[in-house]
């Protein structure tokens, strides 16, 4: 707890820390605190948000983001319309999880429509583990707040690289006017998922791998596209 506290301190400043300290910390304040070292790392490295920004760079972007949501989606669809980890014929919150796993047709449209061809893009194979109720939860906890972080990503690519929702830019846009009661919906539902200190716990781990996951994929894809260009750069001062 007390590394919690400090945690928040130094991350957000004395008016959260009262309020935290206040409060028993529950599953959504160690969600947030315990991936915030992973969020930044994830941030900085797709520099999404810099004046610099270029179409092309979006592009490579949705690409990583491509090869990483179409087979998380497709994982997550079959795991969620299982029955629940709690007995037979227990009923799964999971289920209404569903309408949610949208994210890779968005994406689709964004490249088709950008002139990307998605059908030969690789695909990630290093999924997060996604078994148990708590680590689809976890999982989920990082898709769905990626949606608020996209608001802002949304208005940045409308000024600086001329990309609306319907010109390219539909994946981050989410829902939109109704990301917040989205988010609002999705909380709930972590925190009455996070039934005991064990449950919570495989939650907050499950987020981390998620994000660790998704790192590890950018990271290789941006490595790829750099050896790409120098050796397009070689070929060239070759001939
Ligand atoms: C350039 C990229 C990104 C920016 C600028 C950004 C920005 C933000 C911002 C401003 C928030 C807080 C919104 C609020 O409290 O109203 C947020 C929350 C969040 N973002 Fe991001 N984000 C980015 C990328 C991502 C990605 C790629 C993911 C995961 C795939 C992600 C996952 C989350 C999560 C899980 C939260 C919720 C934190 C919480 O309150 O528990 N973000 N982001």
């Amino acid at each position: 707890m007390a590394v919690l506290i400090l945690s928040a301190f130094l991350n957000q400043g004395a008016a959260p820390l009262i309020a935290q300290a206040a409060t028993p910390c529950s599953v959504l304040t160690r969600l947030r605190l315990e991936t915030r070292g992973e969020h930044d790392a994830v941030e900085r490295l797709l520099d999404l948000m810099g004046t610099g920004l270029t179409r092309e760079v979006y592009c490579r972007r949705l690409e990583q983001f491509y090869g990483f949501y179409r087979p998380l989606e497709a994982a997550l669809k079959i795991r969620c319309a299982l029955p629940g980890d709690h007995g037979v014929g227990a009923t799964s919150q999971l289920a209404t999880l569903l309408p949610r796993l949208k994210k890779t047709t968005r994406l689709q449209r964004d490249l088709h429509y950008l002139g990307v061809e998605t059908a030969d893009l690789p695909l990630c194979r290093n999924l997060p583990p996604l078994e148990t109720e708590a680590e689809v939860l976890g999982c989920l906890y990082v898709i769905e707040g990626a949606t608020l972080g996209g608001q802002m990503i949304t208005r940045h690519v409308r000024t600086n690289i001329d990309i609306t929702p319907t010109t390219g830019g539909s994946f981050f846009e989410g829902y939109a006017a109704d990301t917040g009661k989205m988010w609002q919906a999705m909380r709930q539902l972590l925190v009455s998922g996070a039934i005991d200190p064990q449950t919570e716990s495989a939650m907050v781990v499950s987020a981390i791998t998620t994000f660790a996951s998704l790192r590890g994929w950018c990271a290789l894809a941006n490595t790829c596209a750099k050896n790409l260009t120098e050796n397009h750069r070689e070929a060239d001062q070759r001939a």
